[in-house]
């Protein structure tokens, strides 16, 4: 039975040194360590020797039994990491990865983005306005009653509610500068904000008019604040902007929530002011509408006329972007074809 032993033991450790892959190995467990496998066998016949005999011979045995089981299981393990082989072979060719698009910023937020910056570090905060807003901010305490002709140039959408005199009291907001008292209410003077944000007209949509464009409203408000204020701020922002020195130049204009009320124009970025196609051949492009706050308008915010003084200007972002950009065709801002969306 020794003898025999000894063999088996020669036999499976020949068989298990040519194992070459996970079948030969489960096939080689079967047939040694099986329910009816050879050392199986000869563990059961080992209860029938007598007692020395089993004692010795069965130690053998176990040996053997726990030798074969050990070594099964560490080849068992080396199959499953690939055969000692990495699992992964970098020696072989692969496909190229597949790109990921990134997206972009659209031209209008690029522009907002930087505006932001520049007046947070001349110490505005940026404030956010309702789009859909009352007829009172967008309007009257901007100096509009509601039989002024100001309203006919910003005709927009009503909303169907209307107040106890039979007015409609909802329009999408048609401007920023209802941002101006709604502010001045919140935050009181001294103050300094911008308002990005989107307005809304009623308009007959070509190359250059939109039903929904950005504007940047901006209001400034402090004891002594003049002119020479406003056409500071301005060069700081337009030169900002255009990331080069700005000449701009003011000129008398209308508007009922300034006075005086002042349009601002930069000279033209493309030809330098000589006259070009883009500035209709004027050296100048109008880009801003300015002025100081008018006394009601202030009374409206809650600020003392007698003590405080600001200006206050609106700014066309979108228009700003057309410029910079050298955008041609307003209407591309929101026609969602990627084919422009991608160039920036
Ligand atoms: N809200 C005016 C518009 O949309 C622009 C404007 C003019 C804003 C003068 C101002 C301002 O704050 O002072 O045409």
């Amino acid at each position: 039975m020794r003898e025999e032993l000894e063999k088996l033991k020669k036999r499976i450790a020949d068989e298990l040194s040519r194992i070459k892959d996970e079948s030969s190995l489960r096939a080689l467990e079967i047939k040694y360590l099986g329910r009816k496998g050879e050392l199986t066998g000869v563990l059961r016949a080992i209860s029938a020797l007598e007692t020395e005999a089993k004692k010795s011979i069965g130690r053998a045995a176990n040996e053997i039994k726990s030798e074969t089981q050990k070594k099964v299981a560490e080849l068992k393990k080396k199959f499953e990491a690939g055969g000692g082989r990495p699992a992964i072979d970098v020696t072989r060719p692969v496909l190229p990865a597949e790109r990921i698009e990134r997206g972009r910023l659209h031209p209008v937020t690029r522009i907002l983005n930087e505006l932001e910056d520049i007046f947070t570090s001349l110490g505005f905060m940026v404030v956010d306005g309702p789009e859909l807003e009352s007829d009172f901010f967008n309007f009257e305490a901007l100096n509009i009653p509601y039989y002024h002709p100001a309203r006919d140039i910003q005709d927009t959408f009503y909303i169907d509610h209307k107040n106890a005199d039979g007015r409609y009291d909802l329009v999408m907001r048609t401007q920023t500068s209802p941002m101006q008292v709604r502010s001045m209410l919140k935050y009181g003077a001294p103050l300094r904000c911008v308002v990005p944000g989107r307005v809304f007209r009623n308009e007959a949509t070509d190359a250059v008019h939109e039903t929904t464009f950005y504007q940047l409203e901006g209001l400034m408000i402090d004891r002594d604040i003049s002119i020479a204020n406003l056409i500071a701020v301005m060069k700081e922002m337009m030169s900002g902007i255009f990331r080069q020195p700005i000449e701009i130049r003011v000129r008398p204009g209308h508007f009922p929530f300034t006075e005086p009320s002042l349009e601002v124009d930069i000279k033209c970025t493309i030809c330098g002011g000589s006259g070009c196609a883009s500035c209709k051949h004027s050296g100048w492009l109008e880009m801003i509408g300015s002025g100081m706050v008018h006394p009601k308008v202030l009374e409206y915010g809650g600020v003392d006329p007698r003590k405080f003084s600001g200006f206050a200007f609106g700014l066309g972002v979108t228009r700003l972007a057309m410029m910079k950009y050298g955008i041609e065709d307003i209407r591309l801002f929101n026609g969602g074809d990627l084919r422009f969306l991608e160039q920036f």
